[in-house]
């Protein structure tokens, strides 16, 4: 990428940062509601720690950083720099304050703009890039850490009004897949993360996938139907959650009864034919797929090792070992079934501020598990 049009990304992915957090006070950025998430302005700091260490120390390896201790503060687990401040005391660091860390944002862009104004080697420029992808995941794990500081909140703080969501029922069917040898990863010579390298052939049994998500109104079926309070549906380590948190729903709604859940929006109403969010990963997944066994199109009874006969089968389908290979087939593979067997979202585009659209993540982009929240057990930054 050109300095002029990489400095032009660099520009807008950070505004798109502040903008976020333009909703929010100081208090809102600075708290913290559970170990596993992190405080608004930490985020803010930590994606300029990414290009203030990564960046500006590898052009200059003598660099001193004008703000002392930030280099430890901010550091979330590259273990490499150096120590870390500790995630789970994260709601701690009051000092600097917010404005301050928006100074030190700014003074950072300006190096790093006055650097784009030269030329660079080509690593240079890859890792702004890549500070730049960094950054927009940060930017999803804000909306998700936000979404369940406000939850928490008995008040149901509205972050942002949403749009209207059109909730239209589309039925289940399945698609067939033949499997075969795919491709699995990119050669492609634009960004990719490092764990996308290197391209490389992967077997794929022959498998079925529903055309599209599991809804909200066939999760509460399940959860309704005593699915929480059923061993059988749920992996060992899952259950074990289950009865350690006394889980009865999915994270976000209100109650059993389905109806409403938390959102970014503040309370809403549930769309039953929206796909289901916050579910477990050890139980009820959304991905809608199963192998067919025999190689055929399964258009006979599935086996009974996958299926618990009274569920709807996007349901039933609750173990899927070849899901991580199937949707790199889908992705990836881009001709005949691949095209067909593209989930098809059963309701309008989310919203475009909504946590659950990690597009870089296999498994938050199937079962909008991003905002799972006090139920996930995430590996973050
Ligand atoms: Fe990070």
């Amino acid at each position: 990428m050109m300095n002029a049009l990489l400095a032009a990304r660099f520009q807008a992915v950070r505004r798109d940062s502040e903008d976020l957090i333009a909703p929010l006070s100081a208090e809102d950025a600075g708290a913290q509601s559970m170990p596993d998430a992190s405080p608004a302005k930490w985020h803010l700091a930590h994606t300029t720690w990414f290009f203030e260490t990564v960046v500006l120390e590898t052009l200059d390896p003598a660099y001193q950083s004008p703000f002392n201790g930030f280099r430890v503060l901010f550091n979330s687990y590259y273990q490499g720099v150096g120590p870390q401040f500790a995630r789970p005391q994260r709601g701690l660091i009051t000092r600097p304050s917010l404005a301050e860390v928006m100074h030190y944002r700014a003074a950072i862009d300006a190096q790093i703009l006055q650097t784009l104004s030269h030329a660079l080697h080509a690593s240079v420029l890859g890792l702004i890039e890549l500070g730049l992808h960094h950054e927009q995941q940060h930017q999803e794990l804000l909306l998700m850490d936000l979404k369940h500081l406000f939850a928490c909140n008995p008040l149901g703080p509205v972050y942002r009004d949403l749009p209207p969501i059109t909730d239209i029922e589309t039925p289940l069917h399945w698609l067939a897949y033949a499997g075969g040898v795919v491709d699995v990863g990119t050669s492609a010579p634009t960004f990719a993360f490092d764990n996308e390298r290197p391209q490389h052939q992967h077997y794929l049994a022959p498998f079925s996938i529903a055309n599209r998500l599991v809804t909200n109104r066939e999760f509460l079926a399940f959860v309704s139907d005593g699915g929480y309070h059923n061993p059988a549906h749920w992996l060992a380590d899952g259950w074990s959650t289950v009865q350690r948190e006394q889980w009865t729903y999915p994270a976000y709604w209100r109650d059993a009864r389905g109806q409403e859940a938390f959102t970014l929006g503040g309370w809403c109403p549930l769309p039953p034919n929206a796909p289901v969010c916050q579910t477990p990963m050890r139980a009820g997944r959304a991905p809608v797929c199963r192998p067919n066994l025999n190689g055929n199109t399964p258009h006979g009874s599935p086996p009974r090792r996958w299926i618990t006969p009274r569920w709807p089968r996007a349901i039933r389908a609750r173990r899927i070992p070849p899901l991580r290979g199937s949707s790199s087939c889908l992705t990836k593979s881009g001709s005949g079934p691949a095209v067909l067997t593209r989930p098809t979202p059963a309701f309008g585009p989310c919203p475009a501020w909504s946590p659950n659209t990690t597009a870089s993540s296999w498994q938050t982009s199937w079962c909008c598990a991003a905002g799972a929240a006090r139920r996930r057990q995430a590996t973050r930054g």
